[in-house]
């Protein structure tokens, strides 16, 4: 069963969204170990953009504890960005991973944008069949907040009901 329980992120969650962010693994390479607590409340505070956060309840110790985390940011009317999607290894398989893509799929229904885009780094390749089995397609579309200086990533898209 999942016990995935979420929560829109507030300003006082930033250290430890970004804490989940950097316990999750991504390959060094990736600009997303680079990011900094700046940087989140730059993207996740701007117009329109925010975040949720899914707490663990696995037991006494760690009931309440952040343990997933993701963003999302809009692009115009259509298209709602998803971003920042991560989870402690530990708690994987459990479907907060799946949670947290609903949350930002209902957030953009409720906003009436007709997409949810993401892209997906070269260096993080792996996820993909993660994403493709909640029915992401890969999409020409631009993601306009793609870092600079990384390789062009792989962008995917659902359309929202
Ligand atoms: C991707 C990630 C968020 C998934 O989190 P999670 O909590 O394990 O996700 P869920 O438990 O909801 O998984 C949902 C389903 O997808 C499957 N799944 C998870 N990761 C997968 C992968 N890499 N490839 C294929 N399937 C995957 C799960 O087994 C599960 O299947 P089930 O419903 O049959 O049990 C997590 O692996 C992670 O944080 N990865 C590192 C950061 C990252 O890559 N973020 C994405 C940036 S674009």
């Amino acid at each position: 069963m999942s016990l995935a329980a979420l929560r829109p992120m507030s300003r006082a969650d930033l250290p430890a969204f970004h804490g989940v962010m950097m316990s999750a693994g991504m390959d060094s390479r990736s600009s997303w170990s680079r990011t900094t607590v700046q940087d989140l409340e730059h993207s996740l505070f701007a117009e329109g953009a925010g975040g949720f956060v899914a707490l663990g309840g696995g037991g006494e110790a760690d009931l309440g504890e952040i343990v997933g985390c993701v963003g999302f940011r809009p692009d115009g009317a259509a298209t709602l960005t998803l971003n920042k999607l991560a989870t402690l290894p530990e708690v994987r398989g459990q479907g907060y991973g799946q949670k947290l893509v609903q949350a930002v799929e209902e957030t953009a229904q409720r906003g009436g944008f007709r997409r949810v885009l993401l892209a997906v780094s070269q260096y993080n390749l792996e996820v993909i069949p993660f994403y493709k089995r909640l029915d992401y397609v890969e999409s020409d579309e631009v993601y306009r907040f793609a870092h600079p200086n990384s390789p062009k990533p792989v962008v995917l898209m659902k359309e929202i009901e």
